[in-house]
């Protein structure tokens, strides 16, 4: 048993998609959860500059004696797997629960894959699926601008704006008849009516951030982990620039307030 909480971080709210099934299976455990909300977007960044984020992002959160590190970010996971694998406690990242999943649910044997410009130029989800199934029909499209989106809360399953961006980026997963969508970045489950809407109700949409929680409660109650309490589990949010913004999307999201939970953290202070 240990009583530690699990650590989750992303570039912004994405995480939350982890936060929120994590909450839901392991009830009892505490959650610290870093957003980066001071530097994100990350897709958009170099190699170089992302893994250096991902470092720095570990470090907070083993500063806040975490036992176990999910990095609740496609980008991250697939620009630097090998920083996960380098820390003293556990650490998963997105790619291959999702990719497994994925892989498992296509019955067309047609996937798409979305996410930020870098994950997709990294084509990690495409190795992980192909390791799985090698006979899959891959289509991989970069959708950067879902992340802004995201981050300004402009979801909603009639936006003016986010509805016409859905539609040209999901043009070609379409046409090539994909019946399961890997959302790679884990923003995009925050849009996943309008992009159901888009695709119809017949392709399965894999959210990254659940599919991670998932392997992470199974870890840890291998591992023998699981925290002994049984008080509820406490969620502490830290971001790095003003928690207004972060607060009021991530209600919107997780379905409870967590404003007196969210704390602004600077990342050269321990
Ligand atoms: N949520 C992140 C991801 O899963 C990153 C979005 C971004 O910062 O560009 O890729």
């Amino acid at each position: 048993m240990d009583n530690r909480p699990i650590g989750v971080f992303d570039s912004g709210l994405g995480g939350l998609t982890a936060v929120r099934r994590l909450q839901e299976l392991l009830p009892h455990e505490d959650i610290v959860y870093f957003g980066d909300t001071g530097r994100v977007p990350y897709g958009t960044r170099s190699r170089e500059t992302i893994r250096r984020y991902a470092g720095e992002d570990c470090r907070l959160l083993l500063d806040r004696d975490v036992k176990f590190i999910i990095a609740a970010c496609g980008t991250v996971s697939s620009v630097a797997p090998d920083i996960l694998t380098s820390l003293p406690v556990p650490a998963i990242g997105v790619v291959e629960p999702t990719a497994a999943a994925a892989a498992a649910a296509t019955r067309n044997g047609r996937v798409g894959i979305i996410g930020t410009a870098a994950t997709i130029r990294s084509a990690s989800f495409e190795r992980a699926l192909l390791a799985i199934r090698p006979d899959l029909h891959i289509t991989a499209t970069p959708c950067p601008l879902f992340v802004p989106l995201v981050e300004n809360g402009w979801i909603s399953q009639d936006d003016p704006v986010a509805i016409p961006m859905v539609r040209r980026y999901l043009t070609q997963i379409k046409a090539d008849g994909a019946d399961t969508l890997i959302l790679g970045c884990t923003h995009f489950p925050l849009l996943t009516p309008i992009i159901q809407q888009e695709l119809g109700s017949d392709v399965t949409l894999i959210d990254s951030g659940y599919e991670t929680a998932r392997l992470c409660a199974a870890r840890l109650r291998e591992t023998g982990q699981l925290s002994a309490d049984s008080r509820p589990g406490q969620s502490r949010y830290y971001v790095s620039d003003q928690p207004e913004g972060f607060s009021q999307v991530a209600e919107i999201f997780l379905g409870h307030s967590v404003e007196q939970q969210v704390e602004m953290v600077r990342l050269d202070q321990p």
